[in-house]
């Protein structure tokens, strides 16, 4: 069952996912060679909680830190802990936050200092496929068109679309119905959109193969392949004036 939001729901969850938006601001001013991903974590658990927010991933299913850090060959989900950024790493930081009841989720795919031309077009193509399905969210369409949307936008320029994590819906849940496939899947439940529906919308997007192995940590989602991926999110509601991307910064 989707939950419809109405304005006051909107209102706290722009209000948790602004924070998010700061939050991921705040790592991007200190990615930089030789910061460690534990450093990363703690700066963003502190930030969110200086802003009156929880981390919302800390504790979610165990899962150990605030921050999901995914580095070159992995998709998401990453723990934070000792490894040392270093030159032409990618780095995908996906942040969650619980304000007054409510959450926000968004993540970014950033560079350390110079990388690949191959890496820079990885998260641009990523980056665009996320906003190409946020046009697509306007009351009426289907939740297929904004599936569809990004995948054409991937496979476009080479890339390949991971099955195995899908968006969803988020309110007063961190994770809501729908799922939402950031491919066309025959089976997934595709109903029209409506106003106060809220999405997360979260392309991961592969170099090479769409498959991806899990780590013995139980967490760490990582290319079969070993290629790179890159990972953008956005939590946006649809309204009858368009799509509210609420974790703008
Ligand atoms: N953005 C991810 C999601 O919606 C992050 C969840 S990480 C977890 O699933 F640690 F909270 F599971
Ligand atoms: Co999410």
């Amino acid at each position: 069952m989707i939950l419809l939001k109405n304005r006051e729901d909107l209102n706290r969850l722009r209000k948790a996912n602004l924070i998010v938006a700061e939050t991921l601001n705040e790592l991007k001013k200190n990615i930089t060679p030789g910061i460690s991903t534990a450093q990363l974590d703690s700066i963003a658990e502190n930030f969110i909680k200086k802003k009156g927010g929880i981390p919302a991933f800390k504790g979610y299913r165990g899962y150990p830190a605030a921050l999901c850090i995914a580095v070159n060959e992995e998709v998401v989900h990453g723990i934070p802990g000792p490894r040392k950024l270093k030159n032409g790493d990618i780095v995908s930081l996906d942040i969650g936050v619980l304000l007054d009841g409510y959450y926000g989720d968004a993540a970014i795919t950033v560079s350390v200092s110079e990388i690949s031309h191959e890496a820079e077009k990885l998260i641009r193509a990523t980056e665009k496929s996320l906003y190409a399905g946020i046009e697509k969210a306007l009351v009426g369409n289907r939740l297929s068109d904004v599936s569809m949307a990004i995948q054409n936008h991937v496979e476009a320029n080479g890339f390949s679309v991971v099955r195995d994590f899908v968006g969803h819906g988020i309110g007063r849940n961190l994770h809501e119905d729908p799922q939402i496939p950031n491919f066309y899947s025959p089976s997934a439940y595709n109903p029209r959109l409506k106003e106060g529906m809220v999405f997360a919308l979260e392309p991961m997007v592969n170099q090479g193969d769409y498959r991806i192995k899990i780590l013995g940590d139980g967490w760490t989602a990582v290319t079969n392949d070993g290629k790179l991926s890159a990972h953008f999110e956005h939590s946006i509601a649809i309204t009858g004036k368009g799509p509210w991307i609420l974790s703008s910064a």
